[in-house]
């Protein structure tokens, strides 16, 4: 199994990236199974409910770090877990280092302690590669803010200082983990983003088989 992970701060377009770079590699008999965080299972989706839910605005932030990394055990027990000698390649939407970005930088939460916690509960599972779409919370939340406002969670409605932190938080991860992290320019137009993520995981497919 080839475990890859997409990370990024809002409206980074990841998630529609995703979506395309499925359909690229189908076309050319290439199956990539794609799944999300928080989310990916029955359960995990539930508990994803109650993360996001804008008027759960009492969530203590370490209950915050508790349920996502819940739903990431669970998903991993139920998906990923069981893939891990076969051939497939899956790439998730978000992963353990949005937890640090998000709850550890952005809520200046303990990052020793969200490791501690998430080496535990995963027997220390690291991705194969990461990809981060890097995008300032500027350029970012001005693309989310032409969305439906119905579609937007309780963390997109958090502040303008919260997402730097969150974007700083990134290049930090990015500095503790360069050789598992590549960073793509997610300011780019659509096409240009989607071509270099499909040209970094298409080389990775190919130096790991
Ligand atoms: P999404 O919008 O990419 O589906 O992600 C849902 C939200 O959850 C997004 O605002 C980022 C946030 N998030 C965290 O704060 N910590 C985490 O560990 C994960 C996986 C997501």
């Amino acid at each position: 199994m080839l475990f890859i992970t997409f990370e990024g701060p809002e409206g980074s377009g990841k998630t529609s990236v995703l979506a395309k770079l499925k359909e690229k590699f189908a076309s050319e008999g290439i199956e990539i199974t794609t799944t999300r965080e928080p989310g990916g299972s029955v359960i995990s989706e539930e508990i994803r409910k109650i993360i996001l839910n804008k008027e759960n605005t009492l969530m203590d932030p370490w209950t915050e770090v508790l349920l996502y990394i819940a739903a990431r055990r669970q998903h991993l027990v139920e998906k990923v877990f069981p893939e891990v000698s076969s051939k497939k390649i899956i790439i998730c939407d978000r992963f353990s280092d949005s937890t640090l970005a998000y709850q550890g930088y952005g809520r200046k939460l303990d990052i020793n302690k969200i490791n501690a916690i998430q080496d535990m509960a995963f027997d220390n599972f690291k991705p194969n590669l990461t990809i981060l779409f890097n995008v300032s919370p500027e350029v970012g939340l001005q693309r989310i803010e032409s969305r439906n406002q119905n579609e937007n969670d309780r963390l997109d409605k958090e502040t303008l200082e919260f997402h730097n932190l969150v974007y700083q938080g990134y290049q930090e991860i990015v500095k503790d983990n360069p050789e598992r992290i590549k960073v793509v320019d997610a300011s780019k137009k659509f096409d240009e983003v989607l071509n270099e993520v499909y040209q970094i995981i298409k080389q990775f497919i190919s130096t790991s088989s």
